[in-house]
C-alpha cells in the first residue's frame, strides 16, 4: 500500500478538509437545481456553472456539455494516458422542495451539528462532493488511475438527454469503468452494496368531461363527475390497501427472487422499527420484515403520485368539476418491459374508460448490476476502510436512468458505492446529509480508486 492509503492519513484529511467541504456544499445547496420546474433554468445552468468552477479550483479539466435540457458537468484528473480511467457519476439536480413541512428554509444550507439540511444535501449533492474530495486525494497521492466526473443535471426528470449526449461525445468520455454514488444503506449500521435498481414507467391520466364548473345543484346526477371518473379508474387498477396491481398481466415478466435473494434479505439487517421510524410511518400494509424489503426492492408497483381537479379551497364550494388528472408511476422490475406496461395499462385504461387520455412520462428499465469480480471487490474493500462496516447485498427500489445508458454507450461495468441513509430523507422534506458520511465517504473513495488502480499494477 502507498503510503498515503492509510486509514490514518485519510482521517486526518477528511479532518482537515471539513471546513471546504461544508463551504463548497453549502454554496451548491443554495442554488435551487430543481430541473423539473423551468422557472428554475436559470438556477440549473448556475449550478453547472459553479460545479465547473469548483472543479477547476480543484485542480481538474472541466468543460459543460449542451444538451437539449439542461447541461452535464464532465471533469477530469488525468494522471497519465494507458492508466486505467475510473468515471464518478453523481447528479447534481434536485427535486421541488416547496411543502410547508420544512423546520428550516429547504434551499438554505444549515448546519446543525453533525448534520446538513436542506434540499439535495443527500440526493446527491452530498456524495457528489465526498467524492470529490476522495477524489482529489486519490489524485494528489498519485494513485495511478485517472478520474473523471460526470455530473448529470436532469437524473431527477429520468435523464431524457443523458443517453443521446453521451453518445455523440462517446470519445470524449470514453471510460473503463463507472462508479454511481446515488444510493441508500439499509441502515447508518450496514451499508449497501446494490445489485440492482428497479425502472420506472410513468403516466398522467386525463378525464375532461366538461367545459366549466357548473353547479351540482343544477346539473349534479345527470352530468358526469371526472374526479369520481378518475378515482374509480385508479381503484380498478389497483386495490388501494393492499397495493396490488389489479391490471391483468402486470406480474407476468416478474422474475421470482432466487433462494440467494432471499438469503440476502434475511442477512441484509433491515429492520421494520428503523424503517418505519426513518419514513415516519406509524403503520404499513405488511408488518413481516421479508414481505416488507420484498416490496420495496423486488416487486413492481403501481402508485398515484397526486389526484388533480375540482375545487382545493376553504370549505365547500359545490361544483361539477370539468377535469381531472391522476399523475400515476410504475416501479418494474427484472425481466418487465417499460414498452409492455405502457401497451398494458394504456389498454387497460381504454377498456374502463375510453374518453380518459394517457400520456406517458419517464420510461427506465430495471437495472441488474453485478456484485462479484474484481471491481465489486474493491467496493467492498472500499467500504470497509471507510466505514469499518462490510457492505450487505440489496437491490435498490429507487431508478437512475443514467446507469443503463453509461453501461450501454460506454461499454463499461457500473458500480455503485452509495453514501446516504434512509433518516437522510430522499425527496422529503427536511432532508439532510452527515459528516460521518461524508468523512467515512472521502476514505472510501481515496481507497477505492487506489483498490481499482491496483488491479492493473
Ligand atoms: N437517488 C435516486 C434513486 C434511488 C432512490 C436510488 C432510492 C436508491 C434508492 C434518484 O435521485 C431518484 O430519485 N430517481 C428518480 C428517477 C425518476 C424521477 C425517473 C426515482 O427513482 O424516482
Ligand atoms: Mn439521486
Ligand atoms: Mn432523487
Amino acid at each position: 500500500m502507498q503510503n498515503g492509503f492509510t486509514r490514518e492519513s485519510l482521517k486526518k484529511y477528511a479532518g482537515q478538509s471539513r471546513g471546504e467541504f461544508e463551504k463548497v456544499l453549502g454554496e451548491l445547496v443554495e442554488i435551487p437545481t430543481v430541473s423539473s420546474d423551468s422557472s428554475h433554468n436559470g438556477d440549473v445552468q448556475r449550478g453547472a456553472e459553479y460545479a465547473v468552477s469548483l472543479l477547476e479550483s480543484f485542480g481538474a479539466k472541466a468543460r459543460l456539455y449542451d444538451t437539449p435540457g439542461h447541461p452535464i458537468v464532465y471533469g477530469r484528473f488525468d494522471r497519465g494516458a494507458g492508466l486505467p480511467t475510473i468515471t464518478v457519476y453523481n447528479h447534481l439536480d434536485v427535486q421541488p422542495a416547496e411543502t410547508p413541512d420544512w423546520r428550516t428554509p429547504s434551499f438554505q444550507f444549515v448546519k446543525q451539528g453533525d448534520r446538513y439540511f436542506g434540499r439535495g444535501t443527500t440526493d446527491d449533492k452530498g456524495p457528489a462532493m465526498t467524492a470529490l474530495f476522495g477524489a482529489r486525494y486519490a489524485y494528489e497521492n498519485e494513485a495511478p488511475v485517472n478520474i473523471h466526473f460526470l455530473w448529470e443535471l436532469e437524473e431527477e426528470i429520468g435523464s431524457p438527454h443523458f443517453e443521446q449526449t453521451i453518445k455523440a461525445r462517446a470519445n470524449d468520455f470514453a471510460t473503463d469503468s463507472v462508479v454511481v454514488s446515488d444510493t441508500v444503506w439499509v441502515s447508518r449500521s450496514h451499508p449497501a452494496q446494490p445489485a440492482g435498481l428497479r425502472g420506472l414507467q410513468g403516466f398522467r391520466f386525463t378525464l375532461r368531461t366538461g367545459e366549466t364548473d357548473q353547479h351540482s345543484g343544477t346539473a349534479g346526477g345527470a352530468a358526469r363527475n371526472p374526479v369520481t371518473e378518475i378515482c374509480q379508474l385508479v381503484s380498478e387498477c389497483v386495490d388501494g390497501k393492499t397495493g396490488k396491481v389489479k391490471i391483468p398481466g402486470f406480474y407476468a415478466d416478474v422474475v421470482p427472487p432466487t433462494k440467494k435473494d432471499l438469503e440476502d434479505l434475511k442477512n441484509c439487517g433491515f429492520t421494520v422499527k428503523e424503517f418505519k421510524k426513518d419514513h415516519l410511518y406509524k403503520k404499513l400494509r405488511v408488518e413481516d420484515p421479508i414481505e416488507v424489503m420484498k416490496r420495496i426492492w423486488l416487486m413492481p408497483t403501481f402508485e398515484v403520485h397526486g389526484i388533480a381537479g375540482g375545487y382545493q379551497g376553504e370549505r365547500i364550494k359545490t361544483i361539477i368539476p370539468p377535469e381531472a388528472t391522476a399523475i400515476v408511476s410504475c416501479r418494474i422490475v427484472p425481466d418487465m418491459s417499460p414498452k409492455k406496461i405502457v401497451k398494458l395499462v394504456t389498454d387497460f385504461v381504454k377498456s374502463k374508460n375510453p374518453d380518459v387520455k394517457v400520456w406517458t412520462e419517464h420510461a427506465l428499465p430495471a437495472y441488474q448490476g453485478k456484485t462479484t469480480g474484481p471491481y465489486a471487490d474493491a467496493v467492498r474493500s472500499a467500504m470497509r476502510f471507510g466505514f469499518g462496516k462490510e457492505p450487505v447485498f440489496v437491490r435498490e427500489g429507487g431508478s437512475i436512468g443514467a446507469v443503463l445508458s453509461m453501461e450501454k454507450v460506454f461499454k463499461a461495468p457500473v458500480f455503485f458505492l452509495g453514501l446516504s441513509l434512509p433518516e437522510h430523507g430522499y425527496h422529503a422534506p427536511n432532508e439532510n446529509f452527515d459528516w460521518n458520511q461524508a468523512a467515512g465517504g472521502m476514505a472510501a473513495f481515496a481507497k477505492y480508486f487506489d483498490n481499482v488502480a491496483a488491479l492493473s499494477r
